[in-house]
């Protein structure tokens, strides 16, 4: 009789744990117009950051140094704040996520799971990708849009992202320094590498 109450104790509390990451966040398909709302805010945000992110990873790799230039392709790099001010007076947060990520603060949440999972799902049955998707989020109180551009890997990322035996030795040895659990190499060139996303309160 015992055994059972502190049986049944147990599972309640594991069952209230593990609804405790996601409890209180629910995607909702946008409506129409809040898409037309959201789109070209999150189109300029992510053309930019993209123009901006090729510039210098092209800057770092024609001066030669990748070794010293391998964290061109982190955003804290970037001067987040003026390409948001330019583009919208609302509040924004630009992360990027992927399922093998190199930087751990990139590891995808609920919801970026989900986007991912969309375009993994549309990629499996070689259907044409999106060129944005949009999740309505409802949390706590709280209403607010994320905003995905998918990534594809190109010939240029390869020199960090690539194939471990074709990478650089003296890169690799950096790499794996800065980021021991690294999981973003062995990508070819045209793989989808990930999503911007664009949270827009
Ligand atoms: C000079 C080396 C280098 C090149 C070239 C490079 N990257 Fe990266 N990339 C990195 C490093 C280092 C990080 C980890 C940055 C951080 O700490 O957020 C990273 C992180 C990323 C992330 C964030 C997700 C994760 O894995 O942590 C994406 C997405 C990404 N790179 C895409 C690309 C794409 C697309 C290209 C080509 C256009 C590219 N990278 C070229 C070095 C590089």
């Amino acid at each position: 009789m015992k055994l059972h109450l502190v049986f049944i104790i147990i599972l309640s509390f594991s069952i209230f744990l593990s609804g405790c990451t996601d409890q209180g966040v629910k995607i909702v398909k946008p409506s129409q117009e809040e898409v037309s709302q959201i789109k070209p805010i999150g189109d300029k945000i992510s053309k930019e950051l993209v123009m901006t992110l090729q510039k210098e990873l092209k800057a770092a790799v024609q001066k030669g140094g990748l070794n010293e230039a391998i964290n061109v392709c982190n955003m804290k790099a970037i001067p987040l704040t003026s390409i948001i001010a330019d583009a919208t007076d609302k509040v924004v947060h630009i992360k990027r996520t992927t399922y093998q990520f190199r930087n751990p603060d990139n590891a995808p949440d609920k919801t970026e799971m989900a986007a991912l999972d969309y375009y993994k799902s549309l990629i499996n049955e070689q259907k044409d990708i999106p060129p944005f998707y949009i999740q309505k989020i409802k949390k706590d109180e709280k209403t607010y849009y994320n905003y995905y551009k998918p990534m594809k890997v190109k010939a240029i990322c390869l020199n960090c992202h690539g194939d471990t035996e074709k990478i650089k030795p003296e890169i690799l040895k950096e790499i794996y320094k800065l980021y021991p659990d690294d999981r973003a190499v062995n990508y070819k060139n045209g793989d989808f590498r990930g999503l911007i996303r664009i949270s827009i309160e």
